[in-house]
């Protein structure tokens, strides 16, 4: 699980825990990952400091992970990050840090642990995409493409692992209550502004919370989802359809 000590991504430990997995939180913050570790109970988690954007970080966190615990039958890529700024104002290193973070980390992470599952003939691959990345999101750009991108390696890892008994399917949330978000709210008036106007227009009057996200990666996680693959499902209160 990376980015599992965000918010987001600490709602989809616990959901997963919940479910009797034994989860490892992987993340930026090893401290962090530990904490949410312990609080799964003694041998249930494992925390473990893994930068998506290092192939060295993502080998070693991906091994570590696996002497704790086992081999990874459950994968779920949630690490992500982004500001707003506008396109024409982007720079070269700003638009390779959000590819890098929102596309080639997953791709690496998924890299490292899709091998196992074909060779156990089990697995089920989550990618934590959003729907900026199916209908497009004023002043994010890279981060769209990037997410546009993860969408379609889910849908791309689900044809050809889908003989092997994996399944990969891509969790879009629209506007949730989290870290990421409220510094987007914070950062400016701007981004306020697009904050407030996404909760304005979600068709079922609220933001989204981590555990609305959860209940969507706990499903497809689950033995109910067998025969689902290659989907992409928005968890948004509706502001996007179809
Ligand atoms: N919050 C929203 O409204 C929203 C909407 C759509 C999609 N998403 C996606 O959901 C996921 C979780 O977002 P969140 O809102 O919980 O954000 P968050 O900032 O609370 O969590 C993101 C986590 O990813 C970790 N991370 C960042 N870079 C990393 C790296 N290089 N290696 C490992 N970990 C790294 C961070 O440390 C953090 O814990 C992200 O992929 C995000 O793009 C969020």
């Amino acid at each position: 699980m990376t980015g599992g000590a965000g918010g987001i991504g600490a709602a989809v430990v616990r959901r997963l825990a919940g479910a009797g997995l034994r989860v490892a939180v992987a993340d930026l913050d090893e401290a962090s990952c530990e904490r949410l570790a312990r609080e799964l109970g003694p041998g249930e988690g494992f925390g473990v400091a893994l930068d998506v954007t290092s192939p060295r970080s993502v080998s070693l966190g991906v091994a570590a992970a696996e002497r704790a615990l086992g081999p990874i039958d459950v994968l779920v890529n949630c690490a992500g990050w982004d500001e707003l700024r506008p396109f024409v104002e982007s720079d070269e290193p700003f638009r390779a840090r959000v590819l890098e973070v929102n596309l080639a980390g997953p791709i690496r992470v998924t890299h490292a642990v899709l091998g196992g599952m074909i060779e156990r003939r089990f697995g089920r691959v989550v990618q934590i995409a959003s729907d900026a990345g199916r209908v497009g999101s004023s002043l994010e750009a890279v981060y769209s493409a990037a997410k546009g991108g993860l969408i379609a390696f889910a849908k791309t890892i689900a044809r050809e692992a889908a003989r092997s008994g994996v399944t990969s399917n891509a969790v879009c949330p629209g506007p949730t209550r989290t870290p990421m978000l409220e510094a987007m709210a914070r950062a400016d008036e701007r981004g306020k502004k697009i904050v407030e106007g996404l909760s304005r227009a979600i068709p079922l009057g609220r933001l989204g919370t981590p555990e609305d996200v959860a209940a969507a990666v706990g499903y497809l996680a689950s033995d109910e989802a067998d025969f689902v693959t290659g989907q992409t499902l928005s968890v948004s209160g509706g502001l996007t359809m179809a």
